[in-house]
């Protein structure tokens, strides 16, 4: 396939570092020189549905291309206000589309995940034109307390639109279970038959952990991208990496041996939204006119756990 129109969409509200540092015990200085975020944009009023539904519009309208004609779409999720129906039905009905539709969740790989998905079923023969959107409010799933987990993250929703072509070089995903590093436990309805203790825990994360599964996996994943399509790193134009930490981006830079100009971000003032970092990086990078047709990306991104994915790609 290839991608032939992108869209994304912010919550209004910015938090900035200074106005956490009135309720938790921590500083501009610590949160940027660790993670690199100086602000996020957080969900207030906005439904994340909307918001999903506008980023996938205007990526429609970027491929120009009608709702109607897309064949299958698909939604990367982790948590949102609706167990039942998924999100992506939502969407669907949302944009006007009459399309099958399913949701994934795969944490912050959940981009490249879906790409694998679609490249996949178009490989199959069965579809054409794929609508994949990644609609994320992780600031939902952290205590607000824990200066450890909510400084991090922001929410986003980020599109892409996939048409037939075969600018998708590469894709290679990894799972491996880690399942004390990065959790979250939800209560669910009680029932008169639950024996067991239940308990509701917001997002935990052991970070150095993460951190060091971040660094290895993303390098491999690109590696293995490189290695099987014969390219070199030198003749990559972008590496657009999961939006989690400038340390865990320069790590993979200096591991990668590139200069800093093909790793755009935008983690400063995002933070980490889930596995819309991608294709929210991707669409500021098309519009702002970086990206030139022919362009080779790489692109990678990790999550709980664990998963890992990485995919290159022509623009
Ligand atoms: N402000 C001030 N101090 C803090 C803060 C904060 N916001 N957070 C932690 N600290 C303190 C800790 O309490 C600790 O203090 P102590 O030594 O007195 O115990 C000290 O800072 C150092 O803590 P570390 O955890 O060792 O700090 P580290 O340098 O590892 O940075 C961080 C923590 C930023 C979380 C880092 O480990 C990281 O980015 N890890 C990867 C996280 C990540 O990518 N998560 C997203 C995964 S994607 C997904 O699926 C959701």
């Amino acid at each position: 396939m290839k991608i032939s129109g992108t869209g994304s969409v912010l919550p209004r509200k910015v938090v900035t570092n200074e106005m956490l540092s009135q309720f938790l015990d921590t500083s501009d200085q610590w949160i940027t020189t660790r993670t690199g975020v100086k602000s996020r944009r957080v969900i207030s009023d906005e439904k994340l549905e909307d918001m999903a539904i506008e980023a996938s519009l205007k990526a429609l309208a970027d491929a120009g291309m009608n709702a109607d004609e897309l064949d299958f779409i698909i939604c990367s999720n982790v948590v949102n206000e609706y167990v039942t129906p998924q999100l992506s039905c939502i969407i669907q009905g949302g944009i006007g589309a009459t399309c099958p539709c399913i949701d994934i969740n795969c944490a912050c790989a959940g981009f490249i995940h879906a790409l694998e998905i679609a490249e996949s079923f178009y490989k199959a023969g069965r579809v054409g034109n794929v609508l994949v959107v990644c609609a994320e409010e992780p600031t939902r799933m952290t205590d607000w307390n824990d200066r450890r987990t909510c400084v991090l993250f922001g929410d986003g929703a980020g599109a892409a639109v996939l048409t037939p072509g075969d600018n998708i070089r590469s894709i290679k995903l990894s799972a491996s279970s880690a399942t004390d590093k990065l959790w979250q436990y939800r209560l669910l309805h009680h029932t008169p038959y639950i024996t067991k203790e239940e308990v509701d825990v917001p997002l935990q994360m052991k970070g150095q952990d993460v951190f060091k599964f971040a660094v290895k996996a993303a390098s491999r994943d690109i590696a293995r991208t490189l290695k099987e399509t014969g390219v070199t790193a030198d003749e990559v134009d972008h590496f657009m990496l999961h939006q989690a930490n400038i340390r865990i981006i320069n790590a993979i830079q200096e591991y990668l041996e590139q200069p800093s100009d093909k790793f755009p971000v935008n983690i400063e003032d995002h933070g980490n939204s889930s596995s819309s970092c991608c294709p929210i990086l991707l669409d500021e990078c098309n519009r702002s006119g970086r990206l030139k047709r022919g362009d080779l990306i790489a692109m990678s991104a990790f999550g709980a756990g664990f998963v890992s994915g990485a995919v290159l790609f022509e623009w």
